[in-house]
């Protein structure tokens, strides 16, 4: 430790609409004590995800509101740099929900032991962490995807999207990726193996598109966008289909909700499931999701993409760059350089 400096981000006003540098306040601390019990970690790498944009305004929801005033809680992976708590040491790698702060104190309850040899460290905030078992559970548990069956997945290049098209491809699937550049297109079909990827920036008519890349229909569609690419791809859905409603990125910072069209009756002349969930609804199969992933992984059949922004300081500017689309696979921030 060179410093006892602890910078910390804290919410400063709840945004209505897209959040900007207003929302956020960074104020530097003294580095916490440990007490008995407690942990020391040394914040590695942040994790900025999508659904902190919903704790950001005090509107129920399924995690609970930040305050104003206190500091952000999100995913990180750290250091254990001083230990009172005989189950960790230091040295130790952890992942765990703690504050958006260089140092983070812990008495161990909401932290997990890495053990390197799994793969990198990072791997714990995305595939091996809370975006890959979202895939997994999502594809697995709700779409039950079939040999030979057409999957299309909206925010198809990101942290979620990106596994769930290549455990399609694993499970035999044709795998359509919908995604916001080119660049990300070709991420998906030359690196990820999906069959076909639809720039909806570019795309023209949606529907269209959709229909020369699925020639079959959609048997399954893993929605994490909502809004208008979603209506596109509701009017391709096959008989019995599934549809995963994960996330909703599209609506999230809209200041009166958008008006689409009613499915109700598509999901009833094709018997279809529409069906949305949280990662956390199956958390009793943490478990047998990690084993899967990491195997996958091990394997070579399962690839990844970091977009990583240098310094504490950026923790924003990484959050903010989700709903502006600058990240390919997993937004991380690295906060310390090993
Ligand atoms: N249900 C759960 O338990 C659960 C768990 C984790 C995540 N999620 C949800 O899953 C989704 C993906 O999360 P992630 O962590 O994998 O994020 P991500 O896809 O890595 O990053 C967000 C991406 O969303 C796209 N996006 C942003 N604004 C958009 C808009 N207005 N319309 C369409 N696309 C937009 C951007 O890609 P483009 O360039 O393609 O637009 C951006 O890169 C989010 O909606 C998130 O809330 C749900």
């Amino acid at each position: 430790m060179t410093s006892n400096r602890n910078r910390k981000i804290l919410l400063a006003a709840r945004p209505q609409g897209m959040p900007d540098e207003r929302h956020f306040k960074m104020i530097e601390e003294r580095i916490p004590e440990v007490k008995e019990g407690e942990v020391l970690i040394q914040t590695l790498y942040l994790s900025v995800d999508p659904y902190m944009r919903g704790r950001m305004s005090d509107a129920k929801s399924y995690a609970k509101p930040y305050e104003v005033g206190e500091p952000f809680i999100g995913g990180m992976v750290g250091k254990v740099i001083d230990s009172r708590n005989a189950r960790f040491q230091v040295g130790q790698y952890v992942e765990g929900r703690l504050e958006w702060a260089e140092y983070n104190k812990s008495d161990g309850s909401t932290i997990r032991k890495l053990n390197p040899e799994w793969g990198p460290i990072t791997t714990a905030l995305h595939v091996l962490g809370m975006p890959g078992l979202t895939a997994y559970f999502g594809l697995i548990y709700i779409g039950q995807p079939k040999e030979g069956e057409t999957i299309v997945i909206s925010g198809a290049s990101g942290a979620v999207g990106s596994i769930v098209g290549q455990i399609g491809k694993l499970k035999g699937c044709r795998v359509v990726g919908i995604a916001g550049a080119d660049e990300k297109c070709a991420f998906l079909t030359k690196d990820l193996g999906f069959d076909a990827a639809i720039n909806y920036k570019t795309a023209g008519n949606l529907k269209n598109a959709l229909e020369e890349v699925c020639p079959d229909g959609v048997d399954v569609y893993f929605d994490n966008v909502g809004g208008a690419v979603s209506d596109a791809v509701m009017t391709k859905i096959n008989f019995q289909s599934r549809i995963i409603v994960c996330g909703q990125i599209s609506q999230y910072n809209l200041l009166t909700p958008e008006l689409g069209p009613r499915v109700a009756g598509q999901l009833l002349k094709t018997s279809s499931l529409m069906k949305g969930f949280i990662v956390s609804d199956y958390a009793d199969h943490n478990k047998e999701g990690l084993e899967q992933l990491s195997q996958w992984v091990r394997e070579g059949k399962i690839q990844y993409r970091e977009n990583i922004i240098d310094g504490f300081e950026n923790t924003i500017e990484a959050f903010l760059g989700l709903f502006r689309g600058d990240n390919i696979g997993k937004q991380l921030v690295r906060v310390t350089e090993e």
